[in-house]
Protein backbone atom coordinates (compact mmCIF):
# COMPACT_ATOMS: atom_id res chain seq x y z
CA UNK A 1 0.00 0.00 0.00
CA UNK A 2 1.93 2.77 -0.86
CA UNK A 3 1.86 5.62 2.00
CA UNK A 4 0.09 8.64 -0.17
CA UNK A 5 -3.21 5.81 -0.59
CA UNK A 6 -2.99 5.56 3.75
CA UNK A 7 -3.03 9.27 3.76
CA UNK A 8 -6.18 9.30 1.72
CA UNK A 9 -7.73 7.46 4.53
CA UNK A 10 -7.57 4.18 2.23
CA UNK A 11 -7.85 1.23 4.60
CA UNK A 12 -4.17 -0.25 5.28
CA UNK A 13 -4.78 -3.90 5.09
CA UNK A 14 -6.94 -5.40 2.11
CA UNK A 15 -10.35 -6.67 2.98
CA UNK A 16 -9.50 -10.75 3.03
CA UNK A 17 -12.17 -12.98 4.26
CA UNK A 18 -11.40 -15.73 6.32
CA UNK A 19 -13.30 -18.82 8.19
CA UNK A 20 -12.86 -22.12 9.32
CA UNK A 21 -15.40 -24.88 9.52
CA UNK A 22 -15.32 -27.89 11.89
CA UNK A 23 -14.79 -31.60 10.22
CA UNK A 24 -17.34 -33.04 12.94
CA UNK A 25 -19.47 -35.17 10.84
CA UNK A 26 -22.96 -34.30 9.00
CA UNK A 27 -23.45 -30.54 9.32
CA UNK A 28 -26.79 -29.91 10.45
CA UNK A 29 -29.35 -26.73 10.14
CA UNK A 30 -27.93 -24.58 13.02
CA UNK A 31 -24.27 -24.74 11.38
CA UNK A 32 -26.76 -23.83 7.72
CA UNK A 33 -28.10 -20.54 9.46
CA UNK A 34 -25.57 -19.61 11.73
CA UNK A 35 -22.52 -19.76 9.14
CA UNK A 36 -22.85 -22.07 6.62
CA UNK A 37 -25.68 -19.66 4.14
CA UNK A 38 -23.71 -16.89 4.72
CA UNK A 39 -19.73 -18.32 3.88
CA UNK A 40 -21.61 -19.96 0.26
CA UNK A 41 -22.89 -16.69 -0.36
CA UNK A 42 -19.43 -14.86 0.44
CA UNK A 43 -17.70 -17.26 -1.85
CA UNK A 44 -19.68 -16.45 -4.69
CA UNK A 45 -18.89 -12.33 -4.78
CA UNK A 46 -15.30 -11.25 -5.94
CA UNK A 47 -12.79 -10.43 -3.39
CA UNK A 48 -10.09 -12.59 -1.47
CA UNK A 49 -11.74 -15.24 0.52
CA UNK A 50 -10.25 -18.45 2.47
CA UNK A 51 -12.52 -21.26 3.75
CA UNK A 52 -10.83 -24.09 5.52
CA UNK A 53 -12.45 -27.49 7.13
CA UNK A 54 -10.16 -26.87 10.55
CA UNK A 55 -8.85 -30.79 11.30
CA UNK A 56 -6.46 -29.86 13.59
CA UNK A 57 -8.49 -28.16 15.59
CA UNK A 58 -10.72 -31.12 15.72
CA UNK A 59 -7.35 -33.16 16.89
CA UNK A 60 -8.76 -31.65 20.31
CA UNK A 61 -11.44 -33.94 20.29
CA UNK A 62 -11.15 -36.90 17.68
CA UNK A 63 -9.26 -40.34 17.67
CA UNK A 64 -10.54 -41.66 15.01
CA UNK A 65 -8.32 -41.27 12.31
CA UNK A 66 -10.89 -41.95 9.35
CA UNK A 67 -13.53 -40.46 10.34
CA UNK A 68 -11.63 -37.26 10.56
CA UNK A 69 -10.41 -37.71 6.95
CA UNK A 70 -14.15 -38.56 6.06
CA UNK A 71 -15.88 -36.06 7.85
CA UNK A 72 -13.13 -33.39 5.71
CA UNK A 73 -14.17 -34.69 2.41
CA UNK A 74 -17.71 -34.66 3.79
CA UNK A 75 -17.79 -31.30 5.00
CA UNK A 76 -16.21 -30.09 1.44
CA UNK A 77 -18.68 -32.00 -0.85
CA UNK A 78 -21.81 -30.42 1.48
CA UNK A 79 -20.28 -26.78 0.63
CA UNK A 80 -19.27 -27.39 -2.82
CA UNK A 81 -23.34 -29.10 -2.76
CA UNK A 82 -24.54 -26.06 -1.11
CA UNK A 83 -23.11 -23.63 -4.30
CA UNK A 84 -20.01 -22.66 -2.87
CA UNK A 85 -17.50 -20.73 -5.39
CA UNK A 86 -14.30 -22.64 -5.68
CA UNK A 87 -12.77 -20.54 -8.53
CA UNK A 88 -13.74 -17.49 -6.77
CA UNK A 89 -13.02 -18.95 -3.03
CA UNK A 90 -10.42 -21.04 -1.95
CA UNK A 91 -11.59 -23.98 0.18
CA UNK A 92 -9.19 -26.13 1.55
CA UNK A 93 -8.72 -28.21 4.35
CA UNK A 94 -6.55 -26.87 7.03
CA UNK A 95 -3.50 -29.70 7.85
CA UNK A 96 -2.39 -28.41 4.13
CA UNK A 97 -0.97 -25.52 5.46
CA UNK A 98 1.09 -26.36 8.70
CA UNK A 99 2.40 -22.18 8.38
CA UNK A 100 -0.72 -22.06 10.41
CA UNK A 101 1.04 -24.07 13.36
CA UNK A 102 4.37 -22.27 13.11
CA UNK A 103 2.20 -18.82 13.26
CA UNK A 104 0.13 -20.23 16.29
CA UNK A 105 3.62 -20.89 18.79
CA UNK A 106 4.98 -17.36 17.96
CA UNK A 107 1.31 -16.28 19.16
CA UNK A 108 1.30 -18.82 21.78
CA UNK A 109 4.27 -17.44 23.37
CA UNK A 110 2.70 -13.91 23.70
CA UNK A 111 -0.30 -15.03 25.51
CA UNK A 112 -0.62 -15.15 28.95
CA UNK A 113 -1.84 -18.85 29.92
CA UNK A 114 -4.63 -16.38 32.64
CA UNK A 115 -6.05 -15.16 29.26
CA UNK A 116 -6.47 -18.86 28.05
CA UNK A 117 -8.21 -19.86 31.00
CA UNK A 118 -11.07 -17.71 30.76
CA UNK A 119 -11.79 -18.98 27.39
CA UNK A 120 -15.52 -19.64 27.15
CA UNK A 121 -15.53 -22.62 24.63
CA UNK A 122 -12.77 -24.01 26.79
CA UNK A 123 -14.72 -24.09 29.89
CA UNK A 124 -17.89 -25.00 28.55
CA UNK A 125 -16.28 -28.49 26.92
CA UNK A 126 -14.25 -28.95 30.38
CA UNK A 127 -17.34 -29.23 32.01
CA UNK A 128 -19.04 -31.53 29.42
CA UNK A 129 -16.09 -33.56 30.49
CA UNK A 130 -13.66 -33.57 27.80
CA UNK A 131 -10.18 -34.08 28.44
CA UNK A 132 -8.34 -30.71 29.42
CA UNK A 133 -5.72 -31.07 27.15
CA UNK A 134 -3.55 -28.33 26.50
CA UNK A 135 -4.64 -28.15 22.57
CA UNK A 136 -8.29 -27.37 23.79
CA UNK A 137 -6.79 -24.77 26.61
CA UNK A 138 -4.82 -23.24 23.05
CA UNK A 139 -7.55 -23.91 20.66
CA UNK A 140 -8.07 -20.39 20.56
CA UNK A 141 -5.01 -18.97 19.47
CA UNK A 142 -4.67 -21.82 16.37
CA UNK A 143 -7.72 -20.31 15.20
CA UNK A 144 -5.95 -16.64 15.75
CA UNK A 145 -3.26 -17.86 13.45
CA UNK A 146 -5.88 -19.69 11.65
CA UNK A 147 -7.50 -15.91 10.33
CA UNK A 148 -4.00 -13.62 10.61
CA UNK A 149 -1.45 -15.91 8.25
CA UNK A 150 -4.14 -15.27 5.30
CA UNK A 151 -4.24 -11.61 6.57
CA UNK A 152 -8.01 -12.03 7.78
CA UNK A 153 -9.81 -9.14 8.30
CA UNK A 154 -13.16 -9.99 8.07
CA UNK A 155 -14.55 -13.40 9.76
CA UNK A 156 -17.86 -14.75 9.13
CA UNK A 157 -19.08 -16.43 12.03
CA UNK A 158 -21.84 -17.67 14.49
CA UNK A 159 -22.33 -15.88 17.17
CA UNK A 160 -20.29 -18.09 19.63
CA UNK A 161 -17.45 -17.20 18.27
CA UNK A 162 -17.39 -13.62 18.95
CA UNK A 163 -14.58 -14.39 22.12
CA UNK A 164 -12.27 -16.05 19.55
CA UNK A 165 -12.76 -12.95 17.05
CA UNK A 166 -11.34 -11.21 20.11
CA UNK A 167 -8.56 -13.46 21.21
CA UNK A 168 -7.43 -12.73 17.59
CA UNK A 169 -7.77 -9.28 17.76
CA UNK A 170 -5.54 -9.21 20.66
CA UNK A 171 -2.94 -11.43 19.13
CA UNK A 172 -2.61 -9.22 16.64
CA UNK A 173 -2.00 -6.41 18.56
CA UNK A 174 0.50 -7.87 20.53
CA UNK A 175 2.96 -8.82 17.90
CA UNK A 176 2.41 -5.86 15.97
CA UNK A 177 3.49 -4.09 18.97
CA UNK A 178 6.31 -6.46 20.30
CA UNK A 179 8.27 -6.59 16.76
CA UNK A 180 6.26 -4.17 14.54
CA UNK A 181 5.07 -1.00 16.25
CA UNK A 182 5.55 1.48 13.30
CA UNK A 183 4.38 -0.98 10.45
CA UNK A 184 2.15 -3.53 11.29
CA UNK A 185 1.91 -6.78 10.19
CA UNK A 186 -1.35 -7.68 11.00
CA UNK A 187 -5.17 -6.09 10.67
CA UNK A 188 -7.23 -6.29 13.61
CA UNK A 189 -10.06 -8.46 12.34
CA UNK A 190 -13.61 -8.32 12.97
CA UNK A 191 -16.37 -11.15 13.15
CA UNK A 192 -19.39 -11.04 11.16
CA UNK A 193 -22.24 -12.22 12.82
CA UNK A 194 -25.92 -12.67 11.48
CA UNK A 195 -27.71 -11.29 13.98
CA UNK A 196 -30.91 -12.01 12.62
CA UNK A 197 -30.53 -15.69 13.48
CA UNK A 198 -30.70 -15.81 17.32
CA UNK A 199 -30.71 -19.41 17.67
CA UNK A 200 -31.34 -22.30 15.56
CA UNK A 201 -33.78 -24.47 17.96
CA UNK A 202 -32.83 -28.21 17.83
CA UNK A 203 -35.40 -31.18 18.26
CA UNK A 204 -35.81 -30.87 22.01
CA UNK A 205 -35.57 -26.96 22.18
CA UNK A 206 -32.32 -26.52 22.99
CA UNK A 207 -30.02 -25.07 20.72
CA UNK A 208 -29.34 -27.19 17.87
CA UNK A 209 -25.86 -28.86 18.93
CA UNK A 210 -23.70 -31.42 17.51
CA UNK A 211 -22.95 -32.14 21.51
CA UNK A 212 -26.77 -31.95 22.68
CA UNK A 213 -28.19 -34.72 19.97
CA UNK A 214 -30.96 -32.53 18.98
CA UNK A 215 -29.88 -31.65 15.17
CA UNK A 216 -31.88 -32.05 11.75
CA UNK A 217 -29.03 -32.67 9.22
CA UNK A 218 -28.88 -30.58 6.19
CA UNK A 219 -28.76 -33.47 3.59
CA UNK A 220 -30.98 -35.51 5.76
CA UNK A 221 -33.84 -36.89 3.88
CA UNK A 222 -37.14 -39.08 3.24
CA UNK A 223 -37.96 -41.44 6.52
CA UNK A 224 -34.54 -39.91 8.60
CA UNK A 225 -35.88 -36.20 7.77
CA UNK A 226 -39.15 -36.92 8.34
CA UNK A 227 -38.12 -38.62 11.94
CA UNK A 228 -35.72 -35.74 12.92
CA UNK A 229 -38.85 -33.37 11.85
CA UNK A 230 -41.46 -35.41 13.92
CA UNK A 231 -39.25 -35.48 17.65
CA UNK A 232 -39.10 -31.73 17.86
CA UNK A 233 -40.91 -31.37 21.17
CA UNK A 234 -43.97 -28.90 21.47
CA UNK A 235 -46.53 -27.79 23.92
CA UNK A 236 -49.64 -30.17 24.54
CA UNK A 237 -52.32 -27.26 23.53
CA UNK A 238 -54.69 -29.55 21.66
CA UNK A 239 -55.26 -28.75 17.52
CA UNK A 240 -58.30 -27.13 18.14
CA UNK A 241 -57.31 -24.39 20.59
CA UNK A 242 -55.22 -21.35 19.19
CA UNK A 243 -51.50 -21.22 20.04
CA UNK A 244 -48.26 -18.70 20.24
CA UNK A 245 -46.00 -19.04 17.27
CA UNK A 246 -43.39 -17.54 19.03
CA UNK A 247 -43.53 -19.88 21.71
CA UNK A 248 -43.35 -22.91 20.01
CA UNK A 249 -40.15 -24.49 18.21
CA UNK A 250 -42.08 -26.20 14.84
CA UNK A 251 -42.12 -22.25 14.60
CA UNK A 252 -38.79 -20.76 14.98
CA UNK A 253 -37.82 -23.68 12.50
CA UNK A 254 -40.37 -22.63 9.37
CA UNK A 255 -39.41 -18.71 9.77
CA UNK A 256 -35.96 -19.77 9.08
CA UNK A 257 -37.19 -21.44 5.90
CA UNK A 258 -40.64 -19.37 4.93
CA UNK A 259 -40.73 -16.65 2.45
CA UNK A 260 -42.70 -13.60 4.97
CA UNK A 261 -45.44 -13.94 3.49
CA UNK A 262 -45.90 -17.66 3.87
CA UNK A 263 -44.45 -17.47 7.54
CA UNK A 264 -47.49 -14.84 7.90
CA UNK A 265 -49.59 -17.26 6.87
CA UNK A 266 -48.91 -19.91 9.20
CA UNK A 267 -48.64 -17.95 12.38
CA UNK A 268 -52.14 -16.59 11.44
CA UNK A 269 -53.33 -20.13 11.48
CA UNK A 270 -51.87 -21.17 14.67
CA UNK A 271 -53.22 -18.02 16.05
CA UNK A 272 -56.98 -19.05 14.79
CA UNK A 273 -56.92 -22.51 16.17
CA UNK A 274 -57.48 -25.59 14.20
CA UNK A 275 -54.44 -25.96 13.04
CA UNK A 276 -52.36 -28.99 15.11
CA UNK A 277 -48.68 -29.21 15.63
CA UNK A 278 -48.94 -32.29 13.19
CA UNK A 279 -49.98 -29.69 10.42
CA UNK A 280 -46.81 -27.45 11.41
CA UNK A 281 -44.47 -30.27 11.08
CA UNK A 282 -45.74 -31.14 7.89
CA UNK A 283 -45.26 -27.56 6.56
CA UNK A 284 -41.47 -27.47 7.69
CA UNK A 285 -40.68 -30.72 6.08
CA UNK A 286 -41.84 -29.29 2.51
CA UNK A 287 -40.08 -26.09 3.16
CA UNK A 288 -37.03 -28.11 4.17
CA UNK A 289 -37.31 -30.57 1.61
CA UNK A 290 -38.22 -27.26 -0.95
CA UNK A 291 -35.00 -25.55 0.23
CA UNK A 292 -32.64 -28.23 -0.10
CA UNK A 293 -33.37 -30.10 -3.34
CA UNK A 294 -31.07 -28.76 -5.61
CA UNK A 295 -28.59 -29.06 -3.07
CA UNK A 296 -29.42 -32.60 -2.89
CA UNK A 297 -28.80 -33.10 -5.88
CA UNK A 298 -25.84 -31.46 -6.76
CA UNK A 299 -24.06 -33.39 -3.67
CA UNK A 300 -25.17 -37.09 -5.25
CA UNK A 301 -23.27 -35.92 -8.18
CA UNK A 302 -20.64 -34.98 -6.40
CA UNK A 303 -19.83 -37.75 -4.35
CA UNK A 304 -19.60 -39.97 -7.40
CA UNK A 305 -16.63 -37.97 -8.45
CA UNK A 306 -15.07 -37.43 -5.09
CA UNK A 307 -11.40 -37.16 -7.26
CA UNK A 308 -13.28 -33.66 -8.21
CA UNK A 309 -13.55 -32.62 -4.73
CA UNK A 310 -9.98 -33.82 -4.01
CA UNK A 311 -9.30 -31.29 -6.94
CA UNK A 312 -10.75 -28.43 -5.52
CA UNK A 313 -9.02 -29.11 -2.26
CA UNK A 314 -5.85 -29.15 -3.41
CA UNK A 315 -5.81 -26.30 -5.60
CA UNK A 316 -7.44 -23.81 -2.71
CA UNK A 317 -4.63 -25.81 -0.67
CA UNK A 318 -1.90 -24.05 -3.41
CA UNK A 319 -3.55 -20.53 -3.13
CA UNK A 320 -3.63 -20.58 0.73
CA UNK A 321 0.08 -22.00 1.27
CA UNK A 322 1.46 -19.34 -1.37
CA UNK A 323 -0.77 -16.19 0.61
CA UNK A 324 0.26 -17.91 3.87
CA UNK A 325 3.90 -18.40 3.02
CA UNK A 326 4.38 -14.68 2.30
CA UNK A 327 3.26 -13.43 5.30
CA UNK A 328 5.39 -16.05 7.51
CA UNK A 329 8.88 -14.80 5.01
CA UNK A 330 7.48 -11.23 7.11
CA UNK A 331 6.67 -12.59 10.53
CA UNK A 332 9.94 -14.63 10.73
CA UNK A 333 12.08 -11.40 9.49
CA UNK A 334 10.47 -9.67 12.23
CA UNK A 335 10.78 -11.62 15.20
CA UNK A 336 14.44 -12.99 14.16
CA UNK A 337 13.50 -16.81 13.50
CA UNK A 338 16.70 -16.64 10.77
CA UNK A 339 16.83 -19.53 8.18
CA UNK A 340 20.19 -21.02 7.31
CA UNK A 341 18.59 -23.93 6.18
CA UNK A 342 17.60 -24.26 2.24
N1 LIG B 1 -13.82 -22.35 16.24
C1 LIG B 1 -14.62 -22.31 15.05
C2 LIG B 1 -15.93 -23.06 15.31
O1 LIG B 1 -16.01 -23.83 16.21
C3 LIG B 1 -13.91 -22.94 13.87
C4 LIG B 1 -12.70 -22.18 13.42
C5 LIG B 1 -11.42 -22.60 13.49
C6 LIG B 1 -12.68 -20.90 12.80
N2 LIG B 1 -10.58 -21.67 12.93
C7 LIG B 1 -11.33 -20.61 12.51
C8 LIG B 1 -13.68 -19.98 12.48
C9 LIG B 1 -10.95 -19.41 11.90
C10 LIG B 1 -13.30 -18.79 11.87
C11 LIG B 1 -11.93 -18.51 11.58
O2 LIG B 1 -16.86 -22.86 14.57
Amino acid sequence: MPADAAALGAPAFPEVVVSGIQPSGTLHLGNYFGALRQHVSLSQEAGEAYFFIVNYHALTTVRDPEALARYTLDVALDYLALGFDPTRAQLFAQSDIPEVLELAWIFLCLTPVSRLELGVAYKEKVERGLPANAGLLTYPILQAADILVYGGTVVPVGADQRQHVEMTRDAAAKFNQAWSPNAPVFPEPEPLILDEVAVVPGTDGRKMSKSYGNTIGIFDEGAELKRAVMSVVTDSTPMEEPKDPDADNVFALIRLFAAPAQREEIAAAYRAGGYGYGHAKKALLDLIDAHFAEARERRRALAARPDDVRDVLATGAGAARRKAGAIMEVVRGRTGLVRFGK
